[in-house]
């Protein structure tokens, strides 16, 4: 049985759904035919609900997707050009952060948010870990520098290079460099085997990031925390992901304790233009 469906009294052939439809699965076989599946409709539906959420009468229903159950587009609440090139200009990433912590339901709706970032294929294959408790924060922080401690040995050069032996100073003196001692911190995971699954997460995250800001939260991405999560075993321990999943990518969270007043300048963009 076809998943697609197309209500014939809404329907007015304007063709679309068609036209939209990124797999190319759906048509119309003649000007007053109604829009229906190709043969390979089922195998090849990536699940993406465009042909729902185009189709401007709401004729067309998925039976995993169904127009009633899709939200409408509110012009009014869309920003303008100018307000989201402020929005992303003026997002900085905050490594100081307030000792309160940020309720629950603040951090899955910043997940919520972002399982809306674009996914290969929509196969949407991002999980997430969130680590609510600062204990464990810091303890992942710890196992950073361990693994820290462990380079600046086995292979001082790159150690070197990359300053680990400031950072595990720091870390002995109390400081914390590595995860700046933010209340929270959100990896975003995914089963090793599936394509562009790393890609996924970093976009994902980045819609973590942007959504975190607008709730007038900080957030900073984890990259010596991220360096280590699929390479130094007591981290992978520590994350304790479900079998077969790799670490991705990890943002730091939490209120920001400091507010910008400024941007900063950035560099000309290189561009080559053909
Ligand atoms: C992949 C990635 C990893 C990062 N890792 C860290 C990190 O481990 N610690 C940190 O303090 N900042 C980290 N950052 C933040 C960058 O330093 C920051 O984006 C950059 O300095 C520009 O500042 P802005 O984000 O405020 O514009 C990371 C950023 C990215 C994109």
């Amino acid at each position: 049985m076809s998943i697609f469906s197309v209500d014939d009294a809404r329907c007015n052939r304007c063709g679309i759904c068609v036209l939209e439809c990124p797999a190319r699965i759906i048509e119309m076989r003649g000007a007053e035919a109604l829009p229906s599946w190709v043969e390979t409709g089922e195998e090849l539906c990536i699940n993406c609900g465009h042909c729902v959420t185009v189709c401007p009468l709401r004729a067309v229903n998925l039976e995993t997707m169904k127009a009633e159950d899709c939200a409408p587009i509110k012009k009014e609440l869309l920003p303008t050009a100018e307000q989201v090139e402020h929005f992303l200009k003026s997002r900085r990433s905050i490594r100081a952060y307030k000792e309160k912590p940020v309720p629950r339901e603040v951090l899955a709706k910043l997940i919520d948010i972002a399982r809306y970032a674009p996914s290969g294929t929509n196969s949407q294959p991002v999980q997430w870990l969130v680590i609510e408790d600062q204990t464990e924060v810091n303890r992942l922080a710890g196992l950073v520098v361990d693994s820290m401690r462990s380079a600046i040995k086995a292979a001082p050069d790159i150690a070197a290079a990359l300053h680990f032996d400031l950072m595990v100073s720091a870390w002995d003196l109390g400081i914390d460099v590595i995860l700046r001692e933010a209340p929270h911190v959100i990896v975003a995971h995914a089963h090793k085997d599936l394509p562009l699954a790393d890609q996924n997460c970093y976009i994902a995250l980045t819609y973590l990031e942007l959504a975190a800001y607008s709730l007038g939260l900080g957030a900073c991405w984890a990259g010596w925390l991220q360096m280590v999560m699929t390479s130094y075993p007591p981290m992978i321990e520590a994350l304790q992901l479900p079998e077969g999943h790799v670490s991705m990518g990890a943002m730091m969270i939490g209120y920001p304790k400091y507010r910008y007043s400024s941007i900063p300048l950035r560099e000309e963009p290189a561009i080559i233009w053909r």
